[in-house]
């Protein structure tokens, strides 16, 4: 890696001929420390250098060239603060501006790129032999102080590396099976219960309808996951905003890769009635929504729709340090639905834009999120088993927090601590156990201290903090029930219909 950086410092007055001859002597004689700090010592050859030093009237230009070690950015500022000092003290002269005029990254390839690369900030990218030389302009204090040109190189990397990875689609391996049970039926759940009238598509992509008998049956779901789950071991309920603002998503890290997906909402520019009375005109006439007259009345958007309730409940705790005797801290949110950009047609009621999901969150020691984890597996097991009477497995996917900040892979620990656990069923609809695609309906993850930090939560001992979270989803766990259940609820479970009580009379249709 070679990083190559043109800098200009421009002065607050004119350099006399005195201060010129010092600001030389500075740069030929003072600046080892400058250049070899963090530079590892047998790295020493490696450290960066002053190639070129310019001085006009009002502004000191030089060119610095570095390894990987000592980044060119990082002197560059690194010279400023000492230049700063020199000047202030013995000429009175202040630095009103840096400028990266030009920043060329020589990168050392192990693969070329098959496509072009483009990256924000970056003008031109090119391929010379095994190097890649990318440049910047015009860079301005901030830029080249905040890690954004070591973020650009790792970015650059990626780039190069997700092109020889391809689909490489997420990791999945089977941890455990439950025991095969013969299902009661081979009907997709969605097509029966249309017929019956229960359900209704709409009113917009991938949302339904869902009259009393399946409203039951979620709100059934509900109190199974509270009853048999949340409370036995301790959580308790909490209510998060459903409207989440981007601070909260670039504190976890949803904004590297769910952007896609993400339902954006944006406030109107005025609540006065005058600036919306085109709007309203044009609805009293035409009786249409006017959408182009209301897109120039929304402000940018603030953020967006839940994506999953996890992150707000970790901001709820932003910046607290919490009494060490209130570990692990359990608590969960049901209060309402999540939304999803899906891509494709409709799916039936387990693949929607608008679902509803249980999220307990959890934070504490790391032994302890680890006991709470067999805990909710045990508990879990016992309603899949005991109350549902299905056939279900789980497996060790792609970490939520990896695939929704657009990685693939897995954690690297041998141990299986920190990651996610995802919970299927087998849908008989789909196929045999064996071939068919089985619908993922839950699922349990560690994070670690990834949102721990983010958040800057912290214990009053000063002990390491983890989180954890657990997705359970409504419409899903009815799907894996009444894909195998079927819809006699005769047939339904003992203990499944003691949960149920009365099972509400649908509306009749003509
Ligand atoms: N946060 C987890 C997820 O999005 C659980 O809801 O999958
Ligand atoms: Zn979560």
């Amino acid at each position: 890696m070679k990083l190559h950086l043109n800098v200009e410092y421009l002065l607050s007055r004119s350099l006399t001929g005195d201060g010129v001859q010092r600001v030389k002597k500075f740069i030929a004689e003072e600046t080892k420390e400058i250049l070899i700090k963090g530079v590892p010592k047998d790295k020493i050859s490696e450290s960066p250098k002053i190639l070129d030093l310019k001085i006009s009237d009002d502004a000191i230009s030089v060119a610095i060239e570095s390894g990987t070690y000592a980044r060119s950015h990082a002197v560059a500022i690194r010279l400023k603060n000492s230049l700063s000092m020199l000047l202030g003290k013995e000429f009175k002269i202040g630095i009103k501006k840096i400028v990266g005029q030009k920043y060329t990254l020589t990168l050392d390839l192990e693969k070329i790129p098959k496509d072009p690369i483009k990256i924000p900030f970056v003008d031109s990218i090119s391929i010379e032999g095994n190097n890649a030389i990318l440049i910047l302009r015009d860079l301005d204090e901030e830029f080249l102080t905040k890690n954004h040109v070591d973020r650009i190189i790792s970015l650059f990397y990626d780039k190069v590396e997700a092109q020889f990875w391809g689909g490489k689609g997420e990791h999945w391996e089977l941890i455990s099976k439950s025991k095969e049970i013969t299902p009661l039926t081979t009907k997709d759940p969605t097509t029966e219960l249309l017929a019956l009238g229960w359900l209704k598509q709409g009113p917009s992509q991938g949302q339904w309808f869902y009259h009393a008998p399946i409203a039951t049956l979620l709100r059934t779901m509900e109190r199974i996951a509270v009853e048999e789950i949340l409370k036995p071991l301790g959580f308790i309920e909490v209510i998060a905003p459903k409207l989440v603002p981007f601070e909260i998503w670039e504190k976890t890290g949803h904004l590297s890769g769910s952007e896609p997906e993400i339902y954006y909402v944006s406030p109107p520019v005025s609540r006065d009635i005058s600036v919306w009375e085109e709007v309203i005109d044009l609805y009293k006439i035409t009786k249409k929504a006017h959408v182009d007259k209301i897109r120039e009345r929304m402000r940018d958007p603030i953020g967006g729709m839940t994506y999953a309730q996890c992150p707000p409940m970790y901001w709820a705790f932003d910046g607290k340090t919490i009494d060490d005797s209130e570990f692990p801290i359990l608590i969960y949110d049901k209060s309402g639905p999540s939304y999803r950009w899906e891509a494709g047609g409709r799916q039936g009621i387990e693949r929607v834009n608008e679902f509803w999901r249980i999220e307990p969150v959890f934070i504490g020691y790391p032994d302890q999120l680890i006991e709470l984890k067999e805990k909710m597996m045990e508990r879990y097991a016992y309603v899949f088993d005991k109350i549902f009477e299905i056939e279900w497995r789980t497996a060790w996917v792609t970490p939520f927090y990896m695939a929704q900040s657009g990685q693939t892979g897995v954690e690297k620990e041998t141990e299986r601590i920190k990651g996610t656990i995802d919970y299927e069923s087998w849908i008989p609809s789909r196929g045999s156990r064996d071939k068919s695609e089985w619908l993922e309906f839950q699922n349990l993850s560690i994070v670690g201290d990834k949102y721990t930090k983010a958040f800057s939560i912290k214990s009053s001992k000063n002990k390491e903090l983890w989180s954890g979270c657990s997705g359970i989803g409504l419409q899903r766990w009815t799907v894996s029930f009444l894909a195998q259940k079927g819809l006699d609820s005769d047939k339904w479970p003992k203990e499944f219909k003691k949960y149920l009580g009365e099972f509400p009379r649908q509306i009749k249709f003509v």
